[in-house]
């Protein structure tokens, strides 16, 4: 039923090796990202936090570690509806073109090859969102971009097309039957709730599932079908507790890096697809420990022990390849994991407290704006996730599939909140007199939107595994 260890793999894109990070981004002292925190009363961390990213790494860091191998294009694929003559043409990308459906979903050779994740944006408006800010009750308040107030729709109307083939339009009943009696569990962060309650929303509008949410964990059930889409909060993928380590303090988060998180590790055997979202918690004040030994920190290092063995990104790192490779070689575990690269955010000139902002976006960029911190992390989140897929030999890798998203959604500057994060008819939501721009939400992505996207691709790449005999 799987595919070989590389068919996930194969996705590195040739800028790894080519990248070069502009002066602007090195300008930057400190880059802060907002984060929602955990959500609902599932953790007790469901309350609004703002980390900041210590920049001391960037500072060191001139160059990236290229090397990798891009994944050279599918020869056999035939081109969909464009050709890459006109795909490169940039005046054509604001025109309204409807993309076709493809003609045949069970058997669609072409697009069981293609490279989902090179393409381009491309303006549609004969298909619309999927959903409406009023058509799905789980769309969270400040995630509900129309209901807030945000005067533009078209960022609700870009389909993400892969050069080589076309990206099926969500079909709920079709993505319930191919999950017909299956579990589909979200695992991560707040960028993992934000996918899960986007296909939620989805699916929502042709069947009301039934909630049969724990402590543990939010599960729904759509009854026509027997599918079960279940989310856990795990900030970091791996273990955590507070409890005093060597030097570093009781309260003091603890990141474990080489255990992974028990609170999903338990219940593994019974996903058949895993979507696994980590990244954005490395910012955050904490400790890290490997071996039992406290080998870095973020926003705490006490001066006197010295130089930190190990930065954010580094931990970041360990904490993937940990994750990663526990799961693949789980036994028990006989479903897919799906690792969704790292969610870019579009904080520009400055942070969400220093001038950064992502107001006034009404358009995809033409081109990615280099972030050196987004470029190292998920240059860091790919290698971990090909280092697991070895390391998991070819049964446990062949389990492992990126989700590249990382470089299209880097594009999508204007699918985010911006301040359009509360209901609240007093909030700011413009440049005060003075030029600053109003407290803004530019990592999160507005709902319906282009996070959607992230579940079509999902649903492609389950799809072609189901596919595979
Ligand atoms: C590609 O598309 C352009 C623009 O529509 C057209 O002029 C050109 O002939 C096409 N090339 C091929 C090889 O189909
Ligand atoms: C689902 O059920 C849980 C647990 O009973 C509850 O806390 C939550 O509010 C429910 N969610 C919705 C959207 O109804
Ligand atoms: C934000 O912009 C205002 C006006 O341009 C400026 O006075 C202020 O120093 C800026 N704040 C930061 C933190 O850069």
């Amino acid at each position: 039923m799987m595919k070989g260890p590389t068919a996930g793999a194969g996705v590195i894109r040739q800028w790894l090796s080519t990248i070069v990070v502009p002066a602007v981004a090195l300008v930057v002292t400190m880059v802060v990202i907002s984060l929602l925190a955990g959500g609902s009363s599932l953790s007790g961390e469901s309350i609004r936090e703002f980390f900041t990213i210590a920049p001391d790494f960037l500072a060191s860091r001139g160059m990236f570690q290229g090397g990798q191998q891009p994944c050279l294009p599918d020869k056999n694929a035939q081109s969909g509806t464009m050709n890459s003559t006109e795909a490169s043409v940039g005046a054509s990308r604001y025109v309204d073109r409807k993309i076709p459906e493809p003609t045949d979903f069970q058997t669609d050779a072409q697009g069981s090859t293609c490279d989902l994740y090179r393409g381009e944006w491309v303006f549609d408006s004969s298909a619309g969102p999927l959903y409406t800010h009023n058509s799905c009750p789980v769309i969270i308040e400040t995630q509900n971009c129309q209901r807030n107030g945000r005067p533009d729709k078209g960022y609700e109307n870009w389909r993400w097309k892969p050069e080589q083939c076309i990206l099926p339009r969500f079909d709920a009943r079709k993505f319930l039957e191919l999950m017909r009696g299956k579990t589909l569990a979200f695992v991560g962060d707040s960028l993992a709730r934000n996918q899960m309650e986007s296909l939620l929303c989805i699916l929502w509008q042709v069947e009301t599932p039934e909630n049969q949410s724990t402590s543990r964990m939010q599960k729904w059930i759509f009854a026509s079908s027997s599918t079960t889409i279940i989310r856990i909060w795990s900030s970091w993928l791996v273990h955590k507790s507070t409890e005093a380590v060597e030097f570093a303090p009781e309260g003091l988060d603890k990141v474990f890096l080489d255990i992974p998180d028990e609170n999903f590790m338990e219940f593994l055997p019974s996903f058949d697809v895993i979507v696994l979202s980590s990244g954005h918690w490395f910012t955050r004040r904490s400790a890290y420990i490997l071996n039992g030994k406290v080998v870095g920190g973020q926003l705490w290092w006490p001066r006197q022990e010295g130089n930190m063995q190990m930065n954010n990104v580094d931990s970041f790192s360990i904490s993937v390849e940990t994750c990663l490779t526990a799961v693949a070689t789980n036994p028990k575990f006989k479903g897919i994991a799906v690792v969704r690269t790292y969610s870019p955010d579009h904080y520009e000139r400055g942070a969400w407290n220093t001038n950064g902002s992502c107001t006034g976006k009404v358009k995809p960029l033409h081109e990615v704006v280099r972030n050196a911190y987004t470029d190292t992390m998920y240059e860091k989140q790919v290698a971990s996730f090909r280092r697991s897929v070895i390391k998991s030999g070819e049964h446990g890798g062949a389990k492992l599939k990126l989700m590249d998203i990382t470089e299209p959604f880097a594009l999508r500057v204007d699918g985010h909140l911006g301040p359009y994060t509360s209901v609240d008819p007093n909030k700011k939501t413009q440049r005060g007199p003075d030029g600053k721009p109003p407290r803004q939400d530019c990592l999160h992505w507005c709902m319906p939107g282009p996070v959607d996207t992230w579940n079509e691709m999902l649903f492609e790449t389950i799809r072609r595994e189901l596919l595979v005999v």
